[in-house]
């Protein structure tokens, strides 16, 4: 049964006990799929609700937004924080209208190339919108591969990060779950999110509960280890 392993489980899990009804979830666009991973990196849901209406409806498409002054970017931004995303978010609007015709590119490694996307952004958006076998790996999904895997080496050392980026490529969704590619990486946001946590994490509840080693040593909150920053 192709559901169940460590993906499948996931899949499963996403499809009853994951978020559904968040606005940029009930689309394939890849400009409103962008906007929100950028808003998102380091904000909270509750909080970029609000900005990414107000964003869509000021900026409708990546056309209208690289045609804006910075200062209508900015201005529309205040209060979110990390003013480089806003700055970063007009460069790239830009890049994709002149480069690019103003399509955003479908793979991960093109979408890595522009402004303020990242290698986990560009798997995030190229996996939603394009389903892409592509593998994110911000902080939350840092923490839930760590503790899954019983990874102890330290992640501040690039090699380390380097391993962890592999071993998050071989947990992707096989073949026959491909199609299922969206849900999968929303699913490991999820699960970040709402039952891995930094503290008292609801292990009892995990949908991978049994594969997962720091669970087994019961110290998941041992996970990630990182000596610096
Ligand atoms: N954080 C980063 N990307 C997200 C997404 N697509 N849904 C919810 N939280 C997120």
């Amino acid at each position: 049964c192709v559901t169940a392993g460590f993906a499948g489980r996931v899949v499963r899990w996403q499809q009853t006990h994951g978020r559904n009804e968040l606005p940029w979830q009930n689309t394939r666009d890849p400009y409103r799929v962008w906007l929100s991973e950028v808003m998102l990196q380091q904000t909270q849901v509750a909080a970029v609700l609000g900005y990414y209406e107000r964003f869509l409806q000021r900026f409708p498409d990546v056309g209208a937004l690289a045609a804006a002054p910075l200062d209508d970017v900015l201005a529309l931004w205040s209060g979110l924080g990390y003013y480089s995303r806003a700055r970063n978010l007009h460069r790239c609007a830009q890049e994709v209208v002149l480069r690019h015709g103003g399509a955003f590119p479908r793979t991960a490694q093109e979408l890595q190339e522009l402004p303020g996307i990242g290698a986990s952004t560009a798997a995030a958006i190229s996996s939603f919108c394009f389903g892409e076998r592509a593998a994110i790996l911000d902080g939350n999904v840092k923490r839930v591969l760590t503790r899954v895997l019983g990874f102890r080496e330290d992640l501040s050392v690039a090699a380390n990060e380097r391993a962890l980026w592999e071993h998050a490529r071989a947990l992707l969704p096989t073949r026959e779950l491909h199609e299922a590619m969206p849900r999968y990486t929303q699913g490991l946001m999820d699960l970040g999110a709402t039952v891995c946590q930094p503290r008292n994490p609801a292990c009892l509840v995990c949908p991978v509960q049994e594969q997962c080693v720091a669970l087994r040593e019961g110290r998941p909150e041992e996970y990630p280890v990182k000596t610096r920053r």
